[in-house]
């Protein structure tokens, strides 16, 4: 079992947003907690596209999404909304998946536009799956280089993530998934 499970939601193979992802997994083990990563990359296409619920490698991921102390979950922006292959993971997981847990959203889009997909799209299907969402944080493209080790450039940004995933950590060390999101 992991303390904290990622999941991340994009399909580029040089992804900014699982770039982010990483970082802020290491953070968290820096802090001695226990971290795994998931990716849709990582996940048979033909179980996304024909839902495949019986698959033994989603029940997996559904196993360690379950037994998880906290989860982050990243995504970009794709046409103002969360990615279309994030959906499909999720929409063949258990309805009840993230019950009591700490979570923490986060996207990267190259536009502020879309800022409040976060808020619209991705808050809202975690809490369909019973997450208990943080604030959550989104980068521009502009505000990291996926080059450098923290790709995280701007400070501004950097300053609320280093809150937001304090906080998170300290809700996961608590096992405590009833908060406000007010971070
Ligand atoms: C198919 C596609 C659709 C996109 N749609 C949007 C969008 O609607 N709004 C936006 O701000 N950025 C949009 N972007 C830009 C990405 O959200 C942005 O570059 C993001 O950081 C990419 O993350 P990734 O490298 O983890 O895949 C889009 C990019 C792609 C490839």
């Amino acid at each position: 079992m992991s303390d904290i499970v990622i999941v991340s939601g994009s399909p580029s193979s040089s992804s900014r947003s699982e770039r982010v992802l990483y970082h802020l997994g290491s953070l968290a083990e820096q802090k001695d907690l226990s971290v795994k990563h998931i990716s849709v990359k990582d996940v048979d296409a033909e179980d996304l596209l024909f839902g495949n619920f019986n698959s033994p490698e989603i029940k997996e991921i559904a196993r360690k999404l379950e037994q998880a102390k906290g989860v982050i979950v990243g995504t970009p922006v794709y046409k103002a909304s969360y990615s279309g292959v994030i959906k499909a993971l999720f929409d063949i997981l258990p309805q009840d998946i993230l019950k009591n847990t700490p979570v923490l959203p986060l996207m990267t889009g190259g536009s502020p536009s879309h800022l409040l997909a976060i808020e619209y799209a991705l808050k809202p299907l975690l809490a369909s799956l019973k997450g208990q969402n943080l604030k959550g944080l989104y980068f521009l493209d502009s505000q990291l280089d996926k080059t450098k080790e923290n790709p995280i450039i701007d400070e501004d940004i950097l300053d609320r993530t280093t809150k937001q995933l304090d906080y998170f950590i300290e809700k996961v060390k608590q096992g405590d998934g009833s908060f406000a999101s007010f971070l």
